[in-house]
């Protein structure tokens, strides 16, 4: 089949339909035929179009928001097909955008936008129970925030405005793995109905902004979008170098580790049902990754104390009363109105109270626990293949030890045991 690219020209008002550039799969030229069919009607009203703009101080960020609203509009014009095709694990759509001459001073005047198999991901958002436009909502009505709140140290994370959906920067060994295990991935999703402890993928993307390329995934967040943590832990189930540097204790929030969460004597408080529950999603969860060879993923837990995030929003709510009188400085950057929000119809919940259906790995301190509290848990960094892990080891030790020195790292079977294992002594 013939691939098409599309570049948008934004600027001039003009849009062309390049042919024959890629072998494109069946579904990113159904998209790209929508785009050109679509576009073909809205020529002129595209370029007197009043534009609400994408403000971001991060050119990259801008570009993100961009991309996700177009991404979207244009999905919502491509019929849901009846079963995705083994294709469109392989599909994208790509859109190259030259001279984008409105709102110049907050995004590049080239760019590209790149989306990994839409039609996957917006199966599975729907599948995770995210409807399209709430998504694009949360992804644009506002930039999303810098956040050093998750996962390994080096790759860069955002949260979205509304701290619903983080956003991590990644590699492009992830974007190969993310491939790699789409398919399993999805079918996993499909049979347990979205009900598991793995991450929720939910858009995958390459930005090239002067010439370089940034990858982005985009997940649900395992933390709550309004219940603050004010104490996190990232568990292996290895106490070999599992403790938090004093660098990373100095942080506002630290990543605590293994050893940390056993010297604390910390304890997580759940009644029988949800660790029933729990360990029941976990144990799926864990085989399915060790079926992949997948491993080095970690369970991330977060602990919210209602009584102690009750007395911290009184104190913050006097700190905003004395501030008031200055903050009243002009409309220029307030977000962009726009029409539907589901957050307005949504109650107003009561201290440590949460809505399930966002909050998905919520779980409340049961009766005996010595305070109020409630735990956010999920599996995170699952995209460690265990034979590229072997590669970069044997690498390295043949660097330090010549060819020939022996590989010590456990295999992904006896890594999910393991992590089982002591995910299971935590709980108790
Ligand atoms: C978002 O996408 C729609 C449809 O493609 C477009 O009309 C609108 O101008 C976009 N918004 C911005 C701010 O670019
Ligand atoms: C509450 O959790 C603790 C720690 O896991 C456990 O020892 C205790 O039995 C639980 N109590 C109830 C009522 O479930």
């Amino acid at each position: 089949k013939e691939g098409r690219e599309v570049i948008y020209d934004v600027g001039r008002g003009k849009q062309r339909t390049v042919r024959g550039r890629r072998a494109a799969m069946a579904s990113a030229s159904s998209i790209a035929a929508s785009i050109a069919s679509k576009t073909k009607t809205k020529k002129k009203h595209f370029v007197a179009q009043k534009v609400k703009l994408f403000r971001a101080s991060d050119p990259l960020l801008s570009v993100l928001m961009w991309g996700v609203n177009h991404s979207i509009n244009e999905l919502s014009h491509v019929q849901i097909p009846i079963m995705l095709m083994p294709d469109d694990f392989k599909a994208y759509s790509k859109i190259k955008v030259d001279n984008h001459l409105f709102n110049k001073e907050n995004m590049p005047s080239h760019f590209k936008f790149k989306e990994y198999c839409p039609l996957v991901f917006r199966n599975l958002r729907e599948r995770f129970g995210i409807d399209d436009q709430d998504f694009l909502n949360s992804l644009t009505r506002s930039a999303p925030l810098n956040s050093e709140a998750q996962g390994r140290s080096g790759a860069r994370f955002h949260t979205s405005y509304d701290k619903r959906y983080v956003i991590k920067t990644i590699s492009s060994e992830d974007v190969a793995e993310m491939h790699n295990i789409l398919k399993k991935y999805h079918q996993f999703i499909v049979e347990c109905h979205g009900n598991t402890l793995l991450p929720q993928f939910l858009g995958m993307y390459r930005l090239t902004v002067d010439g370089d390329e940034t990858y982005m995934i985009v997940t649900r967040n395992v933390f709550s979008h309004r219940l603050s943590v004010y104490k996190k832990y990232d568990l292996k189930g290895s106490t070999v170098a599992r403790e938090a540097s004093d660098k990373e204790k100095a942080k506002e929030l630290p990543t605590y580790k293994d050893n940390d969460f056993i010297n604390d004597g910390q304890k997580i408080y759940i009644d029988e049902e949800n660790k029933k529950m729990f360990l029941e999603k976990l144990r799926k969860d864990v085989e399915f990754l060790a079926q992949l060879k997948l491993m080095d993923y970690s369970l991330l837990v977060g602990i919210h104390d209602v009584e102690r995030s009750e007395q911290e929003e009184v104190e913050s709510e006097d700190n905003e009363a004395e501030e008031e009188g200055e903050s009243d400085g002009g409309g220029i950057g307030t977000p962009p109105d726009s029409p539907s929000n589901t957050l307005d119809s949504t109650k107003p919940l009561s201290p440590g109270e949460f809505d399930p259906a966002i909050d998905v790995y919520a779980i409340k301190s049961n009766d005996s626990a010595p305070r109020k509290e409630v735990y956010f848990m999920a599996v995170i960094d699952i995209l460690q293949h265990y034979d590229a892990k072997k590669k970069a080891a044997h690498a390295a030790k043949t660097v330090k030890h010549g060819a020939g020195a022996e590989i010590s790292t456990v295999n992904p079977e006896q890594y999910s045991k393991r992590f089982y294992d002591f995910i299971t002594t935590i709980l108790s």
